[in-house]
């Protein structure tokens, strides 16, 4: 997949790509918000991925993550994880957190471990996804991972 950085004449389609693969969709154009994404041949929007930095820069809150339904299982998602990773490493992040329901196990095979949610949303308060699931009652309902992020992001 190649990969666009989400401008703000991308926000909507990105938005709209978000709400259908059921990840939130708002706050895409918040400050400290790095997204980017991929088209297909015919312009639509197929795969993306980003993350949110802590105010201190050491914390990386992995979000969007996604990939389009009958393009998933050839390794896609994996691949644009670990580009959020290494971006986020290479910016100074030296963790990373996310909250998956789902999609556990897939986190679980990039080195992701359980994590406190309470942990998360202390060290990354200001991101605009934990505001919005703080505000929402959902943080209650998530759940957190986290990993350690090495000079070179992935392994
Ligand atoms: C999670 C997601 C990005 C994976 O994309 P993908 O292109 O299928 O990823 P890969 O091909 O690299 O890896 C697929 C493997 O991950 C694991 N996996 C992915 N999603 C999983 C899930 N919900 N439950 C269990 N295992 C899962 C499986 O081992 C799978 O292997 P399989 O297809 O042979 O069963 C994709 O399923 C998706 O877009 N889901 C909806 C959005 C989402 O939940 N994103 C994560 C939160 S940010």
């Amino acid at each position: 997949m190649r990969l666009e950085r989400c401008g703000p004449g991308d926000v909507a389609a990105v938005a709209a790509f978000l709400s259908e693969v059921d990840l939130t969709s708002s706050g895409l154009d918040a400050p400290g918000v790095r997204l980017w994404f991929a088209r297909d041949e015919q312009g639509a929007v197929v795969g993306s991925t980003g993350y949110e930095v802590s105010g201190d820069g050491r914390h990386a809150l992995i979000r969007s993550v996604a990939v389009n339904p009958a393009q998933r299982s050839r390794g896609r998602g994996s691949a644009l994880a670990r580009f959020a990773l290494y971006r986020a490493a290479a910016e100074g992040a030296t963790t990373a957190w996310l909250f998956s329901r789902r999609s556990g196990p897939f986190w679980q095979s990039l080195a992701f471990e359980p994590a406190d949610r309470h942990d998360l949303a202390h060290v990354l308060g200001e991101t605009h996804q934990v505001r919005l699931f703080r505000s929402s009652g959902q943080l209650d309902r998530e759940t957190a991972w986290r990993r350690t992020l090495t000079d070179d992001g992935v392994r």
